[in-house]
């Protein structure tokens, strides 16, 4: 007789003891000791904890930017150690987007280049990603600068662009590290609203460090790290 096996979602990213080490010898840092937890299909996750306390870290793990230096991450039901920076590469450019806390825009591009940019790094022609980039662009409330560079916009736009430019592909998950620690509150505010309204209108994933309380609330689970050590979610 075959056993029945029921179907279970796979986790996007599942950190197994993972952990990380900057440096050698006297320096050396222990910045996250070892991290196991699994990330689901259409989570939003908030990361809360200190200044120093392994956000970043942890965030560059799970998106596939950096590698563990003890410990397995599968990204995508991959295992990141047994990709080759290329391979590795190719998955983040297909199933992850990032927004950062300075916003990591690209000077020289308009805003609609900015967005286009990652679809263009996945073999889309700019006619064939027009719809998809103006789309986003409306979406995120900026038709009427799209032509311009970043350096012209204020920051929750340019915010704005970077959440664009981390949607267009339709990743699986979306990783921001503390995107509005370098905006007022209520330009903050206006950003958070704009990452749960695209989080509850696609199956995106969002995993984002915080220091913001609103934030904290909105999140349906909060991650707490201290001293590179997760507590019980
Ligand atoms: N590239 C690096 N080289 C050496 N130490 C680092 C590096 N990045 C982070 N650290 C250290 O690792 C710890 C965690 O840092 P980080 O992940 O940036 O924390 P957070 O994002 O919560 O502020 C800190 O002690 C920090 O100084
Ligand atoms: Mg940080």
């Amino acid at each position: 007789m075959m056993a029945i096996i029921p179907a279970r979602p796979l986790p996007l990213v599942s950190l197994q003891q993972a952990g990380k080490c900057y440096g050698k010898g006297a320096g050396k840092v222990q910045a996250l000791q070892e991290v196991t937890a699994g990330i689901w299909p259409g989570e939003f996750i908030a990361l809360c904890g200190p200044s120093g306390s392994g956000k970043s870290t942890l965030l560059n793990l799970v998106g596939g930017i950096d590698y563990p230096t003890s410990g397995e991450v599968w990204l995508m039901g991959r295992n990141l150690r047994l990709l080759s920076d290329r391979e590795t590469a190719r998955l983040r450019a297909q199933s992850v987007g990032f927004v950062f806390q300075f916003f990591n825009l690209l000077p020289v591009l308009s805003v609609y280049d900015n967005i286009y940019y990652p679809l263009m790094l996945n073999g889309y022609s700019r006619k064939l990603a027009d719809e998809q980039v103006m789309a986003m662009i409306e979406r995120v409330g900026l038709i009427n600068h799209y032509r311009r560079p970043p350096g012209e916009l204020s920051g929750g736009q340019q915010q704005r662009v970077a959440i664009a430019r981390a949607l267009v592909k339709r990743p699986a998950l979306v990783v921001a590290d503390e995107p509005t620690g370098n905006l007022d509150m209520r330009t903050g505010e206006e950003i958070i609203e704009l990452l749960l309204e695209m989080n509850a209108q696609s199956d995106t994933t969002l995993v984002i460090s915080t220091h913001s309380p609103q934030l904290r609330a909105s999140a349906r689970r909060i991650l707490e790290i201290e001293d590179g050590k997760l507590k019980d979610d």
